[in-house]
């Protein structure tokens, strides 16, 4: 267990006053759940049993990964999907891994400056709104392709539960509810989109209503039947294409065709003796999450205290380095040659550390350029099986419901991924990204993502799978979550729901999360040249799992649950199971 002063002042309590487990005393969020046999973290408590009922009949977490990935496109559609893309990090129970890169591709018709008008300037919505802003979707053929190398059980088997929710509907709960409300004016803007989302008065389906979406079942129930090619080059594709067509968008059939899961190696680091498994390009999230953890390593994060000026004040600096690196040098990796080697390396973390004045904020604009952003939709999920086959899978349709169309017929709602590509150099997206040309648009090219699907691992064994939405705070989210594990001894509920900071070299201010520091601390911090941002909502929905125990210490002593969940306990639908 890291000795902080916490923990010393703890033991001094312990010895004193001798009332009360240390438990219960310390317990800042609610208990982790705990499982023995396997343990499903997702956003949607309905997607979660999915995937626990696959484990249970012997499906491995690759299986029920793949049966998660479906639920959530009917379940949870603001950001589950089958007509996005995303990650999937998975590290099997030998201690082999790999990652399954099933993001969306630029159209072949697009072209670097399809969002700007004749003066060269950003055409307003045109990355965010309608058919122009879609990725040709890679969630179907990753799946397909994750089942079939790496699961056990059918197709048929693993869309079934999918299928149902999608044909019998399900009964909406507060979370859900939420959602639709927030995003119910957009949704009103496509018609087909509405037809689904909307009640026939326009108002959006409310807490305790069911949702029934008999398109979306069909559309399962074909990819079900005939595999990706109900979705690639069949009727569903089609609908697209046309759909696409007619509304101002530039999909092709040969789009569809021609799209190809890339399996790749994993980014791979070590932080103070534990192996960190995550993205590799065209995510940025593998390489800065490692970079930052790199320079921290310098630092004795756990003395110096959880929230403490001092840790936040080297946290930012190790933050506003790495997205400088993010922002200009990362791209898709057919594309750019990303400089991977020199961002891992621990030579290049002390030179950052060097730079660090350890009394005074750095200043972002004596560094290189690049921006900011956030985004909650997106989704992570966490799974491990019974055999410790560990993963981890982040996915998207970029924005809430994506770019909020659904071509007639196809319950398909479309992503809106096309606006994580630089636009402009120097022009924020919807996010307030400043990006570089290094991911500028090309056809077939991968907009460069953040998403960070992790797993972690101690002595040849895995410890921790971690992931969360939020935009480019995703890198943020699940570095503060493994550091609030190893460095703060935190537990994995307490780890997930402890306010956060963020930093990402411009805007040079350090969001807070509500609570997340003391008035005094802020003060220290102000006193040190830094902008405080103090943010009145929350942001990202954190999903993991810690094994042995559910904190450090249990671990240590022992005799903790194999496996313990947690989801954001802010999150309103999502639920860990364990069994
Ligand atoms: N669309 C969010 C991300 O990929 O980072």
């Amino acid at each position: 267990m890291p000795l902080n002063r916490r923990t010393l002042i703890a033991a001094s309590l312990s010895i004193t006053f001798v009332l009360a487990p240390l438990t219960s005393v310390f317990a800042a969020s609610p208990a982790p759940a705990k499982g023995e046999h396997g343990m499903v973290v997702t956003a949607q408590h309905l997607a979660s049993e999915v995937g626990i009922e696959v484990l249970k009949k012997g499906g491995n977490a690759v299986d029920a990964a793949v049966a998660v990935g479906y639920a959530l496109a009917v379940v949870y559609p603001n950001a589950g999907n089958i007509g996005g893309g995303g990650f999937m990090t998975i590290r099997f129970k030998d201690g082999k891994s790999t990652f399954l890169d099933f993001r969306e591709r630029a159209p072949l018709a697009a072209t670097k400056t399809m969002y700007l008008d004749k003066d060269g300037n950003p055409v307003k919505g045109a990355s965010l709104d309608g058919y122009l802003a879609v990725g040709v979707p890679g969630s179907v053929a990753g799946f397909e392709m994750a089942r079939e190398k790496y699961g056990k059980l059918s197709r048929q088997d693993l869309m079934a539960p999918a299928i149902g929710y999608a044909k019998d509907g399900f009964i909406l709960n507060q979370g859900d509810a939420a959602s639709f409300a927030g995003s119910a004016d957009r949704l009103a803007k496509d018609p087909a989109a509405a037809a689904i989302f909307l009640k026939p008065d326009g108002k959006p389906y409310g807490v305790g209503e069911r949702l029934v979406q008999p398109d979306l079942a069909a559309s399962l129930a074909a990819i079900s039947e005939k595999g990706t090619d109900a979705f690639y080059k069949g009727a569903i594709a089609d609908a697209i294409v046309k759909a696409s067509g007619a509304k101002g968008g530039i999909l092709a059939k040969p789009d569809f065709e021609q799209y190809a899961v890339r399996e790749l190696k994993p980014v791979t680091c070590t932080y103070r003796g534990y192996e960190i498994t995550s993205s590799p390009p065209p995510s940025s999230g593998g390489i800065i999450i490692c970079e930052i953890l790199n320079v921290l390593e310098g630092y004795p994060l756990s003395y110096l205290g959880a929230g403490s000026a001092e840790t936040v004040h080297v946290m930012v600096e190790a933050m506003r380095y790495a997205y400088v690196d993010r922002n200009s040098a990362l791209g898709d990796p057919d594309f750019v040659d990303n400089p991977v080697s020199k961002l891992l390396d621990k030579a290049y973390a002390k030179d950052i550390r060097d730079k660090i004045d350890p009394f005074r904020a750095g200043v972002s604009q004596d560094l290189m350029p690049k921006g900011f952003g956030e985004s909650k939709e997106t989704t992570h999920y966490s799974i491990i099986d019974d055999a410790g086959n560990a993963v981890a899978v982040t996915y998207t349709l970029n924005g809430s419901f994506g770019a909020g169309v659904v071509a007639d017929g196809t319950g398909i709602l479309l992503n809106n991924e096309m606006d994580d590509f630089t636009q402009k150099p120097g022009v924020p997206n919807l996010y307030g990204l400043v990006q570089g040309e290094a991911n500028a648009i090309q056809p077939k090219k991968t907009p460069l993502s953040s998403m960070s699907p992790t797993v972690v691992a101690k002595d040849g064994k895995p410890f921790m799978v971690i992931g969360s939405p939020g935009g480019s705070r995703i890198i943020t989210i699940t570095l503060e979550a493994i550091i609030n594990v190893i460095d703060h001894g935190m537990n994995i509920q307490e780890a997930i729901d402890a306010p956060r900071i963020h930093h990402q070299w411009l805007p040079d201010k350090v969001y807070v999360e509500p609570f997340g520091l003391s008035p005094d601390t802020e003060k220290l911090l102000a006193g040190m040249g830094y902008h405080l941002d103090l943010a009145d909502q929350t942001w990202g929905q954190a999903a993991g799992i810690l094994v042995g125990g559910k904190s450090l210490a249990e671990i240590e002593k022992g005799g903790g649950a194999r496996y313990n969940g947690a989801i954001d306990s802010r999150a309103a639908s999502g639920e860990a199971l364990g069994y």
